[in-house]
């Protein structure tokens, strides 16, 4: 472009946070168990078995970190419910204390003009659901969750206009039911295809529910979109990137936004034995619920190169990130199989580094869909060092400033973007890898062993976005 356009007047400068990498007080003011709550406590699941019970205790001191927001010019800041809270068994009587949390939040926020972006759901389900009927596995969950759902949608009417359905659909159900690295703990393939069916069925219904209640205010799901790149013009590359990008991406992008699932991978997922169930009634369900933008989580892009059915690569070991890095070969037979790009450099978590990618996503979802587009999360996971009282994040800068542009451009190209969500605000509690990997703007005091001071000290980052958002991206 000769000449960038600006970003928008109303442009969210945001950032991102979930309850349970956040909050703590896993069981105070009559909190219920999540099965997050109970996973971490399983030996050798997670990194030092480190636990979220204290995390980097927002739920005492969320006044503090909104304080911190506000003096950075913060315009959005995503959060997400934790459902054991409201219900601490996933139904019945509301819990008054665990929302009454949730509304200081948002007047706290909404005191300081910062735009709350609530999410329904960021992984904790209630622990007595998934007792109960196999949480997620089980089309009674659709009920449940629209109640929830519903209850919070009275709460905050008029207050938050922006609201996220599912955090991840993609990776919550892959890392629960195909790799075993999230609760509930378990590789079968067929099931991951049933619960991913019923989440979809979850997300129309709490869509069509928002929209009948005439929310003033705006909903989608946030899906984690990695493009997929093929490795070179080899005709068989290009397939295979073909392949990654509807099994990968169209699996659940389409459904979100067309209300089907993308034809050849459906059709082989038929011959495979695998494919989910649909009901009567399923298909309209999925067809009538529009959401009002898609959320994006980007991290990286994806590289890919054709992998044969006999004898090909399969899904592979995890790494110690509990996602793939890109040095591990990983693949599904006879569609695609994950490379090596040799174009980008990688995070010393082995992620790669594209920004321009995210310009791709933007592009390729804009073509695809014609939707807005709403970045929920962004960032890079880092081992941060204190020096002298401050955390000098160049590596997080320079990754960031160059997502910023990435992102002008994309507006440039013509994509709707509602605003940019980093991850993460303060730093926090990662899934599986404790505090070493960090992502936030504030640094915390805390650690694995779980005795920081929890002190907050604004990073070199924190300033650098603090004069981006002053000049609304302009200068960047
Ligand atoms: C996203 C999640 O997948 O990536 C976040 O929505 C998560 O909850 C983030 O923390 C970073 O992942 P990780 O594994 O580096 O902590």
């Amino acid at each position: 472009h000769k000449e960038l356009k600006q970003f928008p007047s109303d442009f969210l400068w945001g950032s991102a946070s979930a309850a349970y990498q956040v909050e703590g007080a896993w069981d105070e003011d009559g909190k219920g168990v999540s099965v997050w709550d109970n996973y971490v406590r399983i030996p050798g699941k997670t990194f030092k078995d480190t636990n979220g019970d204290v995390a980097v205790d927002h739920y005492h001191r969320y006044k503090e970190d909104v304080k911190l927001m506000a003096e950075q010019g913060l315009k959005a800041y995503r959060f997400s419910v934790a459902w054991t809270r409201i219900f601490p068994n996933g139904r019945g009587e509301v819990n008054q204390k665990g929302l009454q949390f949730y509304v200081d939040l948002v007047d706290e926020l909404i005191a300081h003009n910062i735009e709350p972006v609530l999410t329904l759901y960021h992984w904790d389900i209630p622990q007595a659901l998934q007792d109960e009927y196999g949480g997620w596995e089980s089309r009674k969950i659709i009920a449940d969750f629209n109640n929830y759902a519903k209850t919070l949608f009275e709460t905050f009417r008029g207050k938050v206009k922006y609201w996220v359905s599912l955090n991840e659909q993609n990776i919550f159900t892959a890392h629960g039911w195909l790799m075993g690295i999230h609760p509930p703990d378990k590789k079968e393939p067929k099931l991951f295809y049933e619960v991913n069916h019923i989440a979809n069925l979850v997300n129309a219904t709490v869509i069509n529910t928002f929209h009948e209640m005439k929310m003033d205010g705006k909903i989608g799901p946030s899906f984690a979109y990695s493009p997929q790149y093929a490795l070179d013009s080899n005709p068989k590359n290009i397939l295979a990137a073909e392949n990654a990008e509807d099994a990968l991406s169209h699996f659940w992008m389409d459904v979100y936004l067309y209300g089907e699932y993308p034809i050849a991978i459906f059709n082989r997922l038929k011959e495979q034995g695998i494919a989910p169930t649909f009901e009567e009634g399923d298909a309209e369900l999925l067809k009538s619920a529009k959401p009002d933008f898609l959320g994006i989580n980007y991290y990286q892009s994806n590289t890919v190169a054709w992998n044969p059915l006999e004898n090909g690569v399969g899904m592979g070991e995890m790494n110690t990130t509990g996602k793939k890095g890109t040095s591990g070969e990983s693949g599904e037979p006879g569609l695609y199989k994950r490379v090596v790009n040799p174009h980008v450099e990688r995070t010393n978590w082995d992620w790669e580094i594209d920004p321009t990618g995210i310009r791709v996503a933007m592009r390729r979802i804009t073509s695809r869909y014609r939707v807005p587009i709403l970045i929920t999360e962004n960032g890079l996971g880092e081992y941060d060092k204190v020096e002298d009282g401050k955390i000098h994040d160049d590596y997080r800068i320079d990754y960031l400033s160059k997502h910023v542009s990435a992102i002008r451009e994309a507006i440039s190209d013509g994509a709707t973007v509602l605003g940019y969500c980093t991850w993460s605000y303060t730093d926090l509690l990662s899934w599986l890898n404790g505090y070493q990997k960090r992502y936030g703007f504030v640094y915390v005091d805390q650690d694995e062993t779980m005795q920081g001071s929890l002190k907050r000290i604004p990073k070199d980052s924190y300033y650098w976005y603090k004069d981006v958002i002053e000049k609304n991206g302009s200068e960047n």
